[in-house]
């Protein structure tokens, strides 16, 4: 396939930015869209450019590292699957393909494609943790009884792998399906019970600090989330927080 390129090139934090194209030629369907990345790279490095500034891990869909927003859909056109899983067999010979970064006032940008979403570890270290007793009389984590339904809304509430495309794809950059699937995960167990209510009212300060948006339904973060983390978890979050604020 040949392709057209057209990246957002930004040379730091302070610089303005803009749209740079570069036509591709070579790409094959079974690539990932970062190996395409990779071989845009090769080529900029061969003639003296400097490479696109990309995130990047494990490259298998777990790490939530990978963050492009491309053709205006956080991690592209395909359906629960991050940037990385993403395949070129989505696009077709001659495409145009518009590739920017995560647009967020919480997440501003380091370096072209690049963003700091460090504003997600303040929220986490804020609330998002169990204290767990190790002095030695440790009670078995599986000795406590979990009614199964209970179990596996937090599984399914704990596959966020924080990757920030629900903030990308809000009209509001809102966090709220991040900060409720942390909430959630840890709430819905006896464990995290302990904690519940400052952990919530914790979190939710602390994402309102960050400077994101707040939530207005419309449900975007739902359909781009590469995990397909529910509103529900939103939900669930708004009556803990409730709770929280009523009986402080
Ligand atoms: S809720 Fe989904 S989109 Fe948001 S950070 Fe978690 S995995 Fe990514
Ligand atoms: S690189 Fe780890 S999820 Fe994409």
């Amino acid at each position: 396939m040949k392709l057209n390129l057209k990246i957002w090139r930004q040379n730091g934090p302070q610089d303005k930015g803009e749209m740079k194209t570069y036509p591709i030629d070579g790409v094959d369907g079974d690539m990932s869209f970062l190996e395409m990345m990779d071989m845009l790279n090769n080529q900029l490095v061969e003639s003296g450019e400097s490479p696109v500034a990309f995130d990047h891990d494990c490259r298998e869909g777990i790490c939530g590292m990978c963050s492009l927003y491309i053709n205006g859909e956080a991690h592209g056109p395909d359906r629960g699957v991050t940037t990385c899983q993403l395949h070129m067999r989505k696009f077709n010979d001659g495409d145009t393909i518009y590739i920017e970064p995560w647009r967020a006032k919480a997440f501003p940008v380091i370096k072209d494609l690049v963003v700091d979403r460090s504003s997600f570890d303040r929220i986490m270290n804020s609330g998002g943790f169990v204290s767990v007793n190790t002095s030695g009389n440790t009670v078995d984590a599986n000795s406590i009884p979990i009614p199964k339904d209970d179990a596996d809304k937090a599984f399914e509430a704990a596959t966020c792998i924080g990757c920030g495309a629900c903030v990308a794809s809000c009209k509001n950059a809102s966090a709220m399906l991040f900060v409720s699937a942390k909430v959630s995960q840890l709430s819905l167990l006896p464990q995290g019970k302990v904690e519940a209510k400052e952990r919530v009212l914790n979190m939710v300060q602390t994402m309102d600090d960050e400077g994101f948006g707040n939530c207005t339904n419309t449900g975007a973060c739902e359909v781009e989330c590469p995990k397909g983390i529910s509103l529900e978890n939103i939900a669930r979050m708004n009556r803990e927080y409730l709770k929280g604020a009523l009986t402080k």
